[in-house]
């Protein structure tokens, strides 16, 4: 599979979770396994552009394909992506366990509505749980990063 632009290929057993295999195949350890049974979504990464809680595909199914870990975002002027920016902005983590599969679930819900309301995004994040922040400045962020998208895109 192609692993943030990168070919990593490797015989792994049947049952090998893809979280797994990007965890300790490919060495990105930012998803992480909070729960095992696909409740909250502390893996979530995107395959094909697809969010996905990466425990509950396994690493096979995820063969020829492209996936993209929040080790793959960075690439702004300060090396961080919108969303990524606006979490810091915003205040939206504290321990940070949920937070590298909240900012994927969030890339994820503004490539497919880049200008949701407050409502959709609570909706569109509702399959990732934090024990923190108590979700506020999450929502705020990604309001944030979807004004501050948009801009961009103006430019
Ligand atoms: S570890 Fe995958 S959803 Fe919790
Ligand atoms: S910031 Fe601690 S679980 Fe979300």
């Amino acid at each position: 599979m192609t692993v943030n632009g990168n070919a990593v290929a490797a015989e792994v057993a049947d049952r090998t979770l893809l979280v797994h295999f990007v965890r300790e195949v490919a060495g990105l350890t930012a998803a992480n396994v909070g729960c095992d049974t696909s409740s909250c979504g502390s893996c979530t990464i995107l395959l094909d552009g697809q969010s996905v809680k990466s425990c509950t595909v396994l690493a096979a199914q995820a063969d020829g394909r492209e996936v993209v870990t929040v080790e793959g975002l960075a690439g702004g002027p300060d090396g961080l992506h919108p969303v990524q920016q606006a979490f810091r902005a915003e205040h939206g983590l504290q321990c940070g366990f949920c937070t590298p599969g909240m900012v994927m679930a969030a890339v994820s819900l503004l490539a497919e509505n880049p200008r949701p309301t407050e409502e959709q995004v609570r909706s569109g994040l509702e399959g990732n749980l934090c024990r923190c922040t108590g979700y506020h400045n999450i929502v705020r962020a990604v309001l944030a990063a979807a004004g501050a998208m948009e801009e961009m895109e103006q430019r």
